[in-house]
């Protein structure tokens, strides 16, 4: 985690009653039938899209580094969900192996870490995906307001592109618009990455 953006409560609170991501939304309905397979939730905040990919069936380990992640996520399932879900209060730096997954799913987390230690998340990510595993991450591109941040990865739509070598790409898109953050007025430029191993 970076100093930045240790304290996570306020986001949570701030967007606790917000729909799921559609990019999840998006990875479910593109990934299949679940068929007791299992997805990754990356920084998985509240627990929201767990929720949402516990519903659509699948098994789910969601990890998230910032405190209290257990009691949070584990909260945001229904309890007749919960027997198919594993929370791991891990930061991306200390991940050393990720488990092989049908599905993984990262929705604005990944750009929360140094350059060096997201290449690491990355080919760690890289690894887990079994074949024909859906992959769905956002990336902050370079006009971010938050870029100048040292803590912060950001990537140009051609470097997001070179991410998914080997993988077909099922959409790579990048959307910039003026808009809010928790802590007020941002410029965001976002890239939606989704792509099949
Ligand atoms: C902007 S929130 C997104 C939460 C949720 N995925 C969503 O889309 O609303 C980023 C989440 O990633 C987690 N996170 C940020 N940096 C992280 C890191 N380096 N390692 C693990 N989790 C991290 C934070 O704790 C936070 O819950």
């Amino acid at each position: 985690m970076n100093d930045m953006f240790d304290d996570w409560e306020p986001f949570y609170a701030a967007t606790s009653g917000n729909p799921v991501r559609a990019l999840c939304l998006e990875a479910i309905r593109t990934a299949g039938d679940p068929r007791g397979r299992l997805a990754l939730d990356l920084g998985a905040g509240a627990g929201r899209e767990t929720a949402a990919l516990l519903a659509a069936g699948w098994h789910v380990i969601a990890l998230d580094g910032a405190p209290g992640a257990h009691l949070r996520i584990e909260a945001s399932a229904p309890p007749e969900d919960r027997a198919r879900l594993t929370v791991t209060e891990q930061s991306f730096g200390s991940l050393d192996r990720l488990p092989r997954a049908g599905l993984v799913y990262a929705g604005y987390a990944l750009p929360f870490q140094r350059p060096d230690t997201f290449a690491r998340t990355w080919s760690l990510i890289r690894a887990a995906l079994e074949p024909g595993a859906l992959l769905a991450v956002n990336l902050f591109g370079p006009r971010d307001t938050w870029a100048a941040d040292p803590a912060i990865t950001t990537h140009t739509l051609a470097e997001a592109r070179a991410l998914l070598d080997g993988l077909e790409i099922v959409a790579l898109r990048e959307e910039e618009r003026e808009g809010h953050a928790v802590g007020g007025p941002k410029h965001w430029h976002v890239l939606d990455l989704v792509a099949r191993a």
